[in-house]
């Protein structure tokens, strides 16, 4: 018996993780009804857009999704870091004719919000996980009311039995290999991560709740791999980001397709929190771990101009190029495809 299939109603234990700024309800879609669960990431998207992609997905599948957000604080800001961060950038403001005068600060992602819950609440999506711990009790409530189940991700088994205290139904195991954001939320300290096959393996046996893998999974053989560590099933994201269902930059695809896939870092200059992503210019140029950019969300705001022009010129060099470290499994071959062939070698199994 399958514990994470029971809990998500899904037919198949293969989670497609949800992955903001390079999917909307398509890939959602596919995946959800290929037997999968498929995710919305909502962390960049307004009440408007919400609504949009939330009747998208209603119209189109009858299956269990998931929609997903952020939980981080909204840091105030602090203007000193910022000019120390746009200091640091003066020489690509430069580069591009960009007056860092006309930049204005502020956060392009927002925290899970009241606002959202009420759009969340006429859809009562099955499924609604979280990155960076949990949101504040009394929304977290809101989202139980109509039944759904709720996911986060953990970097550490510290954060694995903090989420289990605190109401998580499941929790997703992330481990360094991740592609994207890591979901660390107690502790600032890069050390306390571990690989996916280090972390599993101990988070099962640390919590009662069923557990996740995610990282670096990348074929049917991984997931099968990762089932047999304990796993009640597995969230990809890297292999699905070039899906045609996937909104995918043509640069990001093409770094994909390159052997420059082949070497990524932990990087904060993008956001201010550390994520994933295909080693470029800014990367090599600053380092991957910048102390002066601003908390997250706020560094973003300064990158954008320069990312902006640089992709209209068809570089990718200020552009977060979030990969795992296993992009092995990225093919254009449609979700529905992929998400079967990953959970292949289970079925096989029996
Ligand atoms: C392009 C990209 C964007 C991501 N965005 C999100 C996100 O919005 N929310 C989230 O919870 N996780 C996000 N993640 C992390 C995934 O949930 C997951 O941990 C990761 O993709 C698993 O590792 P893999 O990429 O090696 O398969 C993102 C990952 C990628 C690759």
């Amino acid at each position: 018996m399958n514990r994470l299939s029971d809990l998500l109603g899904v037919d198949l234990p293969i989670i497609q993780a949800p992955m903001a700024g390079v999917q909307g309800s398509a890939l959602a879609i596919a995946v959800s009804n290929a037997g999968g669960l498929g995710s919305l990431p909502c962390a960049m998207l307004g009440p408007q857009a919400l609504q949009q992609e939330l009747a998208a997905i209603r119209a189109q599948t009858a299956k269990p999704f998931n929609v997903n957000f952020f939980c981080h604080r909204q840091p105030d800001p602090d203007a000193s870091r910022e000019a120390a961060w746009r200091a640091a950038l003066a020489p690509y403001f430069d580069e591009y004719g960009i007056d860092p005068g006309t930049i204005a600060p502020g956060p392009a992602r927002q925290p899970f919000s009241a606002e959202a819950v009420d759009v969340l609440a006429a859809f009562a999506p099955p499924v609604v996980s979280f990155h960076f711990g949990l949101p504040p009790a009394a929304l977290l409530q809101r989202v139980r009311a109509w039944g759904a189940k709720v996911l986060s991700s953990a970097t550490t088994i510290d954060e694995a039995l903090w989420l289990e205290a605190h109401g998580a139904d499941a929790i997703i195991a992330q481990g360094l290999e991740a592609g994207g954001h890591r979901g660390i939320f107690l502790s600032e300290d890069l050390n306390s991560q571990l690989g996916t096959f280090a972390l599993l393996p101990q988070v099962v046996a640390a919590v009662k709740v069923p557990v996740i893998a995610a990282g670096g999974i990348a074929d049917a053989a991984g997931v099968a791999a990762a089932m047999k560590l304990g796993a009640a099933g597995v969230q990809i994201g890297t292999s699905y980001l070039l899906c045609p269902e996937a909104t995918t930059s043509a640069l990001h695809r093409a770094a994909l397709r390159s052997d420059a896939s082949r070497v990524t870092a932990l990087t904060n200059l993008f956001t201010g929190r550390p994520a994933r992503g295909i080693v470029n210019r800014l990367i090599r140029e600053l380092g991957p771990i910048s102390t002066v950019a601003p908390p997250f969300p706020l560094a973003a705001a300064a990158i954008a101009p320069l990312r902006a022009k640089a992709e209209a010129a068809g570089h990718a060099d200020f552009s977060p190029l979030w990969s795992g470290q296993n992009a092995s499994g990225c093919r254009e071959i449609p979700a529905a495809q992929l998400t079967r062939e990953l959970a292949g070698a289970l079925q096989r199994a029996g």
